[in-house]
């Protein structure tokens, strides 16, 4: 199928390149020049495992194209819409702008027969009305709204074996096409659910928002722990070998970041209060005040194991992106805590395998070193922000020998607590004693 990619931030260019590595043939638009340029030479501006793989293969089997110019969809029949929807400057909403864009600059190009896809994580009610804007347009195109859950670092692999298909349709004629879109996935059994538009676009922040929520619950209960003298990660051992609850994503920490979860519960607050239905989601203002309490939990933590203040003191913090494997420093818990240690003026020095650069445009105030051991080196405390396996697989001694101090503070609950103490380490977790 001929389709075209309106958008190749993250979720556009995985997207476009994984089509094209399933045999589609596909253009990816983007305004961005300087993106499209480098999309084009195989090397995409953000780190994602097995991406540059697949857009090299797709690239030399020639299906894969990359412009600036929105003419370059006319071919297509399947449009894409994969733009960001980001957190509105001063408001909790989502901005929409990018989305609207996108669909006004895709008009002049469609035929009769085209399917406009919305991928972009959307407020609801925003596929009816782009449905109605497409139909009053009279160029016999229509829309499906289907929702994408990749998750960072395992993006080719969400994209090319979906855990489910969803689609939002007008009619039986849109799923058709996306079947014919996704044949691959479906013959491999992939379940799909075919619904309404609304339907569709509330999925992907009901996921989102329960994920968020069952991270900030074990967050919470990593708080009851504190007080209690209890462990939060035997706690979520426990609980979670109930099948019903499950022990994935009941890792107590510094809390979830990254530029979905917490945007997309503002942004579903934000609409449902629109809808006048606040008080049906006013739980999730709690889920993200319990998440950015964790983050001074591990400030506050700091603060104390340096005997009440960390002015002066060096500070090696290990992360500055939301999660391992990426280089996304959108919301990351890590760097806000480098943020909040360096405004209490302590010598900051943060590491990590990936985000370094994107953290440095964001935050150029704070030290960055490539080298873990130049981090440790002479640290009077150690923060574990993102649980790199390069910092999980730390030697305790190793770094004792670097270290000037012997407290490690785990905000990840991500090491071996008995090891670090046999080693003579003061361990501090999170919701652990
Ligand atoms: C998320 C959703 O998982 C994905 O389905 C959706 O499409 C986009 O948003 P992503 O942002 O890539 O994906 O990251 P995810 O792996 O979900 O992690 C989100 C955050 O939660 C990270 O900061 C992570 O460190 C944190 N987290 C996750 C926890 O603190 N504890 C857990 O148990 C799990």
């Amino acid at each position: 199928m001929k389709l075209s990619v309106i958008g190749c931030g993250y979720l556009g260019a995985v997207h476009a390149s994984a089509m094209a590595e399933l045999g589609h043939e596909v253009v990816g638009i983007d305004v961005d020049a300087a993106k499209i340029m480098q999309l084009a030479a195989g090397k995409p501006s953000f780190f994602e495992p097995g991406l540059p793989e697949i857009l090299a293969s797709a690239g030399a089997s020639g299906r894969l194209r990359f412009s600036t110019d929105m003419a370059d969809v006319a071919d297509a029949t399947v449009h894409f819409v994969a733009v960001g929807t980001p957190q509105m400057q001063g408001s909790h909403a989502a901005d929409m702008s990018y989305v609207d864009a996108a669909v006004a600059g895709l008009l002049p190009y469609l035929k009769p027969g085209d399917l406009v896809v919305g991928k972009s994580t959307v407020p609801v009610g925003t596929a009816a009305r782009l449905a109605q804007l497409i139909a009053d347009s009279g160029t016999g195109a229509t829309l499906a709204w289907n929702p994408e859950f990749l998750r960072e670092g395992f993006a080719v692999k969400d994209t090319i074996e979906p855990d489910r298909l969803v689609y939002g349709v007008a009619d039986e004629s849109a799923a058709a096409v996306l079947d014919e879109v996704y044949a691959a996935a479906l013959a491999a059994g992939t379940p799909r659910i075919s619904t309404d538009y609304a339907t569709a676009e509330l999925v992907k922040v009901a996921a989102n928002a329960f994920l968020a929520t069952k991270i900030s619950f074990i967050n919470a209960m990593a708080e009851i722990a504190e007080v209690t003298g209890a462990d939060v990660s035997q706690l979520a051992d426990a609980i979670g070998h109930d099948a019903r609850i499950g022990r994935r994503f009941l890792n107590a920490g510094v809390g979830f970041g990254g530029g979905c979860l917490p945007k997309d519960i503002r942004a579903f607050t934000a609409r449902a209060e629109e809808l006048g239905r606040g008080e049906s989601v006013a739980f999730l203002k709690e889920v993200d005040a319990i998440n950015l309490r964790r983050r001074q939990r591990a400030v506050d933590l700091a603060v104390e194991a340096l005997g009440g203040s960390v002015y002066n003191k060096r500070i090696a913090v290990l992360g500055v992106t939301f999660k391992p494997n990426s280089d996304d420093v959108r919301d990351s818990p890590a760097l806000d805590i480098a943020v909040q240690l360096k405004g209490l003026g302590a010598g900051v020095i943060s590491t990590d395998p990936q985000g370094i650069e994107n953290a440095r445009l964001r935050h150029p105030q704070l030290d960055y070193t490539d080298s873990i051991d130049e981090a440790l080196n002479g640290a009077e405390l150690v923060v574990l922000a993102t649980e790199w396996t390069h910092f999980r697989e730390l030697d305790p001694a190793h770094v004792a020998s670097l270290a000037a101090g012997r407290t490690i503070i785990d905000g990840r609950n991500a090491l071996d607590a008995a090891a670090w103490r046999a080693a003579g380490w003061t361990y501090r977790g999170m919701g652990r004693p």
